[in-house]
């Protein structure tokens, strides 16, 4: 080799050397982030909701935002919340925005295509129907709502229940839900679908409004979604948390936490 060859040589050497530190600390700073972010729509209480702590900051509580805050605790990582409409969970999650999803979302097989789930953490009540309490006599079975105005959040399962059992009905279909207890409240809908849990909590904490005397379905088990395949390979400590926190009675006590909490609840 002669000089110029040797110093090409060198130059190209320390370039792939360069390159290859600067690949490796990307990859580090994938790895070990310390904080892992969490995607919900904080309107759902008593699994994710917001309120005013005593000195009138907002917090983000319920028994998801619970279970969110262990499962980074069992990694190490602080817990970053990312709150939005429910029907861009999925998108967000998919872009890699967020890193898992907890927000009473069922299983499903639609979802499974873009997602992949957890275990169960919560095994829902029946699905339940919010009205006035001055209209709760008109309704006594799915037949009776034909022709009403049916509120339901958009990308849930209860807007399917609202089309698919309550048929006849129209579904009102909007991205907050609780822009959805405005509008039956100010007699905008006739009435909201709900998971059960959600229902009785509006009902307690709204004068007016009760939930109907009506049997609707069993809602499916909730589950932590993360990216599809799990890149980041994340399921195994979110399963262990669950295994855990259900075995310890811990999801027991968040559950009596947000039940105290919720009515708290504002509106983000
Ligand atoms: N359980 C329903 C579903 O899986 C509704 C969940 C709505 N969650 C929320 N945080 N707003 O589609």
């Amino acid at each position: 080799m002669n000089n110029n060859t040797k110093k090409i040589v060198a130059l190209l050497l320390a370039a792939v050397i360069t390159l290859s530190f600067a690949a490796c600390a990307k990859k580090d700073a994938g790895e070990k982030s310390s904080s892992i972010s969490l995607g919900t729509s904080a309107d759902y209480p008593p699994f994710e909701f917001i309120y005013l702590d005593d000195n009138g900051g907002k917090q983000y509580a319920g028994i998801d935002i619970s279970l969110g805050q262990k499962i980074a605790e069992d990694m190490g990582k602080e817990l970053n919340i990312v709150n939005m409409n429910f029907d861009s969970l999925i998108a967000a999650l998919g872009k890699g925005e967020i890193d898992m999803v907890i927000a009473a979302m069922e299983i499903d097989e639609e979802r499974t295509d873009a997602a992949d789930a957890s275990e169960a953490y919560y095994t829902a009540l029946p699905d339940m129907i919010l009205v006035k309490e001055e209209n709760a006599g008109q309704y006594s079975s799915v037949d009776d709502f034909s022709g009403k105005s049916v509120g339901a959040q958009t990308g849930t399962t209860k807007a399917d229940v609202v089309t698919d059992v309550l048929t006849g009905a129209k579904l009102v279909g909007l991205t907050s839900v609780t822009d959805l207890v405005n509008e039956l409240v100010y007699d905008k809908c006739d009435a909201i679908v709900l998971d059960g849990a959600v229902a009785l909590q509006y009902a307690a904490s709204h004068d007016g409004l009760v939930v109907a005397d009506v049997e609707l379905g069993e809602a499916a088990p909730f589950v932590v979604w993360v990216q599809k395949g799990d890149p980041k390979g994340l399921l195994e400590s979110i399963n262990a948390t669950i295994a855990s926190a259900a075995e310890s009675g811990e999801i027991d006590k968040w559950i009596a936490e947000a039940d105290t909490l919720s009515d708290k609840a504002i509106e983000g």
